[in-house]
């Protein structure tokens, strides 16, 4: 087992109508004018982004407001936003949102308490000293940057998808009432789900002496998961299904399901982002599309993980089975659940082709990113990353 530090200061506020106390919550933050940022408009028509105004001026908190946070959010309304924020006196970030938003806000709010240029913390060229404070209402479970350390943004410029993460950013609160993601589109669910149960296989798929509690967190989050992302597929007004996931975005994400584990692996994670950067996908469909492919070319180094996940995630029957078969019966059950709740397992389905020279430009990313290779569950190069590249085209 490895030592590790758990720190999750965001403060919960989970059930019904929850946005109703995002103006006292922010108040309690020390807002005096928050910039309230929101994506394409979603939150508009739901009537959302009205109830968390109201409860603004309920709580005497003035705003300002900047909607247009795309998926896969871009540097440049990141920088709209610095400029903004500054000439309306704003001290305080609210996010209405899912991930997008939320990592728009961060990014907005370290440009605002540092100097100089904020994509530099992207490109790891210097450290944030500071952040202004920020405040979540979620309206997807997915990304869980309502209690993460990260912030992910996309350079539409250079087209580079860069995560700057770092505690200072982690939000403050997160309002979560999973009656806000019954608007979702199908799609956007599923999506979600994929990616909450891949924050904790990134953290699972470990090697160096794991932890049985954590381990135990960690199948139990990917079955509950599993169970009611099936459930939502046939029923998306359904509120317990819909709470279940939602806390489980944030669990997955905020360090719980990796402690005592070696740090992650995250090269499915670093092979998408490639894929985001230079073809737009929705995050959680584009690591369904690695998934598959990433997991059958690590499994021998990671073999005993492999056949732990199939037995107590899966349920797969290990009786007259090598442990190899077991395995890749568990990865072949993790893409029938892909299949059933509507996601590809390879970037055909996802609806790209990369080229070889496109499969190059993607690998030399990751590289750029991790001039050292990558991955726990067996350490990765640049060779490896092209294969299973192309293994998932
Ligand atoms: O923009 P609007 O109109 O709101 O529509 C959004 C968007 O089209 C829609 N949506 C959200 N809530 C809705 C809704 N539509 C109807 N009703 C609602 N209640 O859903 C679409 C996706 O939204 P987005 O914020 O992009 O989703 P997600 O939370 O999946 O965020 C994805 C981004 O987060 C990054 C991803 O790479 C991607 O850029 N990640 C951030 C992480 C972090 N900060 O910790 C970790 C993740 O691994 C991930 O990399
Ligand atoms: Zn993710």
């Amino acid at each position: 087992m490895f030592d590790f530090t758990y720190y999750a200061p965001t403060k919960v506020v989970f059930g019904r109508g929850g946005e109703a106390k995002a103006g006292q919550l922010a108040a309690a933050a020390g807002a005096t004018k928050a910039l309230v940022c929101y994506g394409g408009g979603s939150v508009v028509r739901s009537g959302v982004l009205d109830r968390v105004l109201a409860s603004l001026d309920e709580a005497g908190v003035a705003h300002a407001e900047l909607g247009g946070a795309q998926p896969n959010p871009r540097l440049s309304l990141v920088y709209e936003g610095i400029e903004k924020a500054r000439a309306e006196g704003v001290d305080f970030l609210l996010a209405v949102g899912g991930g997008s938003v939320i990592d728009t806000a961060k990014a907005i709010a370290y440009g605002l308490a540092n100097e100089g240029d904020v994509w530099d913390f992207y490109l790891k060229k210097r450290t944030p000293e500071a952040c202004l404070p920020v405040g979540v209402v979620l309206t997807i479970a997915a990304a869980g940057s309502e209690m993460s350390n990260s912030s992910v943004i996309s350079n539409e410029d250079t087209q580079e998808k860069r995560s700057c993460n770092n505690d200072l950013a982690r939000p403050r609160f997160a309002i979560m009432n999973p009656e806000l993601t019954m608007t979702l589109p199908d799609y956007q669910t599923a999506c979600g789900n994929t990616d909450i149960m891949m924050h904790t296989m990134e953290r699972y798929f470990t090697q160096g002496g794991n932890m049985e509690l954590t381990d135990g967190i960690a199948e139990a989050l990917l079955r509950t998961v599993r169970d009611n992302a099936l459930i939502l597929v046939e029923h998306p007004d359904d509120y317990d299904a819909r709470a279940e996931v939602m806390w489980a975005s944030s669990v997955s994400h905020n360090g719980l399901t990796g402690c005592g584990n070696d740090g992650g692996d995250f090269v499915s994670h670093n092979l998408e982002h490639q894929m985001g950067a230079l073809y737009d996908v929705a995050h959680g469909a584009g690591l369904a599309a690695v998934w598959g492919s990433w997991a059958r070319y690590v499994m021998d180094g990671c073999l005993d993980r492999f056949v732990k996940y199939a037995v107590n995630v899966w349920g797969v029957d290990a009786s007259g089975k090598t442990d190899e078969e077991i395995a890749l019966a568990g990865i072949e059950a993790t893409e029938d659940f892909y299949r059933k709740i509507g996601m590809p397992t390879n970037m055909r389905e996802l609806g790209i082709e990369p080229t070889d020279e496109e499969i190059d430009r993607m690998v030399q990313m990751v590289m750029d990113t991790n001039p050292k290779g990558r991955g726990s569950a067996k350490h990765l190069y640049a060779d490896d990353f092209r294969a299973i590249y192309q293994m998932a085209r």
